[in-house]
């Protein structure tokens, strides 16, 4: 195995799991736990570790560039298992090296792990370590996106090591945005904001702000998760902002599930509608997410960069489909309200008896912090011609709304 390199003394000495489909609920394409060894003149530093079960890829890489037990130093941005993992084994191995980290990340680790015997150093913003012609600044990050987080800045070759943020969840052999592309690391990487990052999105914009007040210069952003920036570190600093912003298109996403195709019929006939009225549609049924691009963690995805969430269940009982549910709780949690243009919603459905689904709906994406038009849309049974049309009239002036935004 060998490492990548980023810069002068500077490298990629990550493990890729190739075959990871859910990480809590989020489905993906395999990922990468990023670790980074930086070279100084005096001392070796590896920042962040990797899964329980990957240390070997991470030591197999180190030892590309030098013997694992001369390592001086480690810094652990970020506590959570995914980055933290493999800190058991190789603090073991090296029993005496510090270990760098915030004092939440200190408590957080003790809570993970047995950490008597590490050696822990806590750093605060703007402490600096010198590894020799290489000097490591630290950032305090807090909630971005756990309370321990930090990033890790190497001043002379103008590289951050934010950890989480600015990272996708892909496995590829390619190690940076010019080799897997552009608008395809974009894509994972709009895909992990949208599922981790949305509810931080204030946070996000002020720490945005305040490394801009510091005035360093971000030649490269190595995350913990993907591939490594160095070619587009601008685009995807734009992005964030862009994204945290709730920056939108012309767009409406459309999630609904259906039992007798009653509420399918208005789905339908409210893209219809959206889409003569000049909008671009996305149309997801949830069936749990069986149908390719319809999971929950793709649809908030689309929603991301959509003006307009229209979501519609049949009455089950007294409650909406536990689809439906499913879906609006992990939208919840999401608060997209946060995002600094708020969304506008629409709630429908069909109902066999007194319904309830599309005031549940409603309830829900209120609590989400969309702006929900009032009523709604709810059937008898089965959408007639008049409903249909009516349906219709609402994709319409929804897109009329919209492309007023
Ligand atoms: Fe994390
Ligand atoms: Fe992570």
């Amino acid at each position: 195995m060998k490492a990548t390199k980023l810069a002068q003394g500077v490298y990629w000495v990550g493990a890729i799991d190739w075959n990871l489909r859910d990480y809590h609920g989020y489905t993906l394409p395999g990922t990468t736990y990023n670790a980074y060894l930086v070279v100084g003149e005096e001392k070796t530093a590896l920042i962040d570790t990797c899964y329980p079960g990957f240390e070997e890829q991470v030591l197999g890489r180190v030892a590309s560039i030098i013997d694992p037990k001369t390592i001086d130093v480690i810094v652990a941005n970020h506590i959570e298992v995914d980055h933290s993992g493999g800190l058991p084994k190789i603090a073991k191995m090296l029993p005496s090296v510090p270990i760098y980290c915030t004092e939440v990340a200190v408590q957080g680790l003790a809570r993970h792990y047995d950490t008597k015997d590490w050696n822990l150093q806590v750093v605060k913003t703007g402490e600096t370590l010198d590894l020799g012609q290489k000097t490591l600044v630290f950032l305090e990050a807090p909630m971005l996106h756990w309370p321990d987080s930090m990033f890790t800045y190497l001043a002379e070759e103008e590289i951050l090591f934010p950890n989480d943020a600015f990272g996708q969840h892909v496995a590829s052999s390619k190690r940076f945005d010019d080799e897997l592309g552009k608008d395809i690391a974009l894509a994972h990487a709009k895909k992990f904001f949208a599922n981790l990052i949305i509810p931080l999105a204030p946070k996000v914009l002020k720490k945005l702000g305040e490394v801009g007040d510091l005035g360093i210069g971000i030649k490269m952003i190595a995350p913990s998760h993907g591939i490594i920036w160095r070619t587009h570190a601008a685009d995807i600093v734009t992005a964030y902002v862009e994204w945290s912003k709730g920056v939108s298109k012309d767009k409406v996403t459309i999630v609904y599930d259906t039992m007798h195709g009653a509420t399918d019929m208005m789905a339908k006939a409210l893209a219809d509608g959206a889409m003569d009225g000049g909008l671009e549609v996305k149309v997801c049924l949830l069936k749990d997410g069986r149908y390719e691009g319809c999971h929950r963690s793709d649809i908030v995805a689309e929603m991301l960069n959509s003006k307009a969430l229209l979501v519609g269940s049949p009455t089950l009982g007294d409650e909406m489909l536990p689809t439906v549910a499913g879906f609006l709780s992990y939208l919840r949690g999401l608060r997209p309200g946060r995002l600094t243009q708020k969304k506008i919603g629409f709630a429908f459905g069909s109902h066999g008896g007194h319904g309830g689904a599309v005031d549940q709906i409603t309830d829900d994406l209120k609590t989400a912090g969309i702006e929900v038009v009032e009523g709604g849309m709810e059937v008898y049974f089965k959408p007639d011609t008049d409903e249909r049309e009516a349906c219709y009239r609402a994709g319409l002036a929804l897109a009329d709304q919209v492309t007023q935004m």
